[in-house]
């Protein structure tokens, strides 16, 4: 089993990974060090993922300290199995919206949702409206790619102009941050 207990130690490995396997579509480490730091700060214990790929983000906010849900279409290999982090990533395969709303509407304490699935616009909007009934005070949603993706920003973008409290973070894809309040 390899244990990775720290930032370095993570990226260190995702890097091996990626020059061996070629690896790609994953978020910077500055992003993942973003939803880290969220989840240890806050003390939140379970995350919610669209969009698992490898498990790479998976991997970020389950080094933070949370159990992570995490959805994909697909069924990739996990960079996450053979270590510590996967006894707390728990793989979904199907889409984000028709399997969250079931477990998130037993959450009593603040959860983090990451967006990072269908960057079309009504996919992200779909995936966020999946959560949306359930969100309490204290959750926080983090979107990717509102950046690199104009459909997520003309999103965030639309969300901002209906007056969710959207804060813009200057990332090397883009990240948008709803801290539910
Ligand atoms: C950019 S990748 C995610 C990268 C990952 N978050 C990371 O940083 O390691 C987007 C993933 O979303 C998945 N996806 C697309 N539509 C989805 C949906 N409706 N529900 C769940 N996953 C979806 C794709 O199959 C793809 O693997």
């Amino acid at each position: 089993m390899k244990e990775i207990r720290t930032p370095d130690e993570l990226i260190a490995y995702g890097r091996a990974l990626q020059v061996a396997h070629g690896f790609k579509g994953w978020i910077s480490d500055e992003e993942g060090e973003i939803l880290r730091r969220y989840i240890a700060d806050r003390k939140i214990t379970v995350a919610y993922e669209c969009g698992t790929r490898r498990g790479w983000s998976a991997c970020w906010m389950a080094l933070g300290g949370a159990f992570v849900h995490t959805w994909d279409i697909e069924d990739l290999e996990g960079i996450e199995r053979g270590t510590n982090l996967g006894e707390r990533i728990q793989r979904h395969i199907g889409p984000f919206d028709l399997g969250v709303g079931k477990p998130l509407n037993y959450e009593k304490e603040p959860v983090l949702i990451f967006i990072d699935g269908d960057h079309s616009y009504e996919g992200v909007q779909r995936d966020f409206e999946a959560v949306l009934p359930y969100l309490l005070q204290g959750d926080v949603v983090v979107f990717n790619d509102t950046k690199s993706w104009k459909n997520v920003a003309q999103y965030i973008d639309d969300l901002k102009k209906l007056g969710f409290p959207v804060k813009d973070i200057d990332t090397y894809y883009g990240t948008a941050v709803l801290e539910w309040a």
